[in-house]
């Protein structure tokens, strides 16, 4: 029987247990969470299934705003994290906004094989990891092929979302504005669990509010 249980139907039945079981043990659950959103972090993570942001942080409904993507990029000029950010930010005016790389990550393996037969979106997704090897290339190309460099290459990559959004005008104008939000990169692991923080960047109010670059 089990192996005849389509996934999707497995899933609203899940679905339909564990919203009964939440208005059993609180029943004004989903009316307090109707009203309104006041998540105070912004997540931006990799799509991988085993990085669930709620599930890690201990977190439930509410708590965090999420966008995910292959590989966890903030790229300038990509109009769907773009537009999560100007929301967050903007809008919702979330404190802190974590960008959280991960372990084992397939992008960034991906990113260091070759893309021939790599469907050509997935091939330019990649190409700006391939960029950020690029420019430590010195450094990676030191370390054993492995995790060695593949982990130093994650690392990198979380630093440099770190540094896009920086650059970006919604982070600078609420910089000026609120002094919020404080920006974070983080990897997590999936052999241990663990989230470890690799680099914070505090607002700086005197950062030019309109200074587009
Ligand atoms: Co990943």
């Amino acid at each position: 029987m089990p192996h005849s249980v389509h996934p999707i139907d497995r899933m609203l039945l899940q679905n339909k247990a564990w919203a009964f079981e939440r208005v059993q043990s609180d029943p004004s659950f989903f009316k307090r969470l109707s009203s309104t959103q006041k998540p105070e972090v912004l997540w931006i993570g990799c799509s991988d299934s085993r990085v669930p942001a709620n599930e890690i942080t201990n977190t439930g409904p509410g708590e965090i705003f999420v966008h995910r993507n292959v590989a966890n990029l903030v790229r300038p000029g990509d109009v769907n994290s773009s537009s999560v950010l100007e929301y967050a930010i903007g809008m919702v005016k979330v404190r802190s906004v974590v960008v959280v790389g991960h372990r084992g990550c397939g992008g960034i393996r991906a990113s260091m094989a070759s893309f021939d037969g790599l469907p050509a979106t997935l091939a330019d997704w990649l190409g700006s990891i391939r960029e950020v090897y690029a420019k430590n290339a010195a450094e990676l190309d030191a370390l054993p092929e492995g995790d060695a460099r593949e982990n130093a290459l994650l690392g990198h990559v979380v630093r440099t979302q770190v540094e896009n959004l920086a650059k970006m005008d919604v982070v600078k104008r609420h910089w000026a504005e609120r002094q919020a939000p404080s920006l974070h990169g983080m990897v997590y692991s999936t052999a241990d669990g663990r989230l470890v923080e690799l680099c914070r960047v505090l607002p700086s109010a005197t950062a030019p509010v309109a200074a587009a670059s």
